[in-house]
């Protein structure tokens, strides 16, 4: 499919969505290459995917990758991880907690969910209460950087809470992983929390392409999940163990994606990895908030709880109309998101993958230009 070229300064289009994202010409290039799922070439990708991943989550004792998006590997961590007898605690504060609650209900995962407002974090304090309250609970699954508002809860504090109380920590950290440095002191750290499993996807902040996703794990929570599994396909524990005897996935591998993935890696690495990310990922947002309010819109979470991958802003006006809005930004080439909020309207701009703080400037005269267009706010 050949799409129009659109006016923006890098006269391609660009993706401010929370994946898939804008990624590099190498990295789109790095697929242009065939090579089949037993050959010695994917083996060698697979391998180093997996070592790379490791590298950026000291603390985690080995690495799962899962064909499908995001959502698979919620789905199969939490299908493999909490038995029958077990209860799983799902902390929600947004469509993406939320997800796992319909994952969970699916499943016929035994489950009970604590809802938070979408505009506040997971209270550590609260989290205490309810576990030092029911003795049943094993798990908690919680959501580092919530897509729906681009809210960040506090995955440290609450994982002090899990490791007081010796339950099992699951973490969907999709949206952030890449860009959020973890080990040590950090807020992602796998022996405070004690993370069991980290989930994470290709096309995210890596800046990958969509096509597998990725949990890191220590070893004794993927040995526990044997006998587990609530479905063939979504079986961690055989995908696991399958790909540390032979080195490959147990059926057929998205090999274009992961050789992608392989590339994006390296670019990772030579930016200076997710702190350097996050730094310019950071530079974007604090220019696109700046530049945001002065044109009339305001975000919806408050900056002490903002993540910079991702802005939910209110509609500035009755009149607002998404629709016309997102028709005259796409014309220039700048692809927005609608917003996910239950009962208010916003819609919502990313700023992670291949832009920077001077394609945010780009965006905002378009929507300076579209503001004298529509007239509607
Ligand atoms: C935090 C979070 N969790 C889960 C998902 C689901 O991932 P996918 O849409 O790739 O299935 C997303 C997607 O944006 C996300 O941001």
């Amino acid at each position: 499919m050949s799409l129009a070229q659109p006016e923006n300064k890098t006269g391609q289009r660009l993706l401010l969505t929370p994946g898939p994202l804008s990624t590099s010409q190498t990295v789109k290039d790095a697929m242009l290459i065939d090579i089949g799922s037993w050959d010695i070439d994917c083996i060698e990708v697979v391998k180093k995917i997996r070592e790379g991943l490791m590298a950026l989550a000291p603390g985690s004792e080995t690495c799962t990758l899962l064909q499908g998006s995001g959502s698979y590997a919620v789905e199969a961590v939490l299908g493999c991880a909490v038995s029958d007898s077990d209860k799983l605690l799902i902390l929600n504060n947004g469509a993406y907690g939320n997800r796992m609650r319909l994952i969970a209900e699916a499943s016929r995962i035994p489950f009970q969910i604590h809802i938070d407002p979408e505009d506040t974090p997971h209270d550590p304090k609260v989290l205490d209460e309810i576990l030092d309250a029911d003795q049943s609970i094993t798990h908690v699954a919680c959501v580092h950087g919530e897509t729906t508002t681009g809210q960040l809860n506090p995955i440290g504090e609450l994982g002090d809470i899990v490791k007081k109380h010796g339950r099992r920590f699951i973490v969907d950290a999709i949206s952030t992983f890449g860009s959020y440095p973890i080990g040590t002191g950090e807020e992602i750290d796998f022996e405070r929390g004690p993370i069991d499993h980290l989930i994470g996807s290709a096309n995210k902040c890596v800046e990958g392409v969509p096509g597998f996703a990725f949990i890191l794990s220590k070893i004794s929570a993927v040995q526990a999940m044997k006998g587990q599994a609530r479905a063939l396909s979504f079986d961690i524990f055989h995908q696991w163990e399958y790909m540390e005897r032979t080195g490959q996935f147990r059926f057929t591998p998205p090999t274009h994606v992961l050789l992608a993935f392989e590339q994006a890696l390296r670019e990772l690495d030579a930016e200076g990895g997710p702190e350097a990310r996050g730094q310019r990922y950071k530079k974007s947002h604090q220019r696109l908030v700046k530049g945001m309010r002065e044109l009339g819109f305001k975000p919806y979470v408050k900056p002490e709880h903002q993540s910079h991958i991702i802005t939910a802003f209110y509609f500035p006006s009755d009149r607002f109309e998404f629709s016309s809005f997102y028709e005259c930004l796409h014309k220039e080439g700048y692809i927005i998101y609608p917003g996910k909020l239950s009962d208010i309207d916003t819609f919502r701009i990313a700023n992670i993958g291949q832009l920077d703080h001077e394609d945010v400037d780009g965006l905002l005269q378009a929507i300076q230009r579209v503001r004298l267009e529509l007239k509607s706010w």
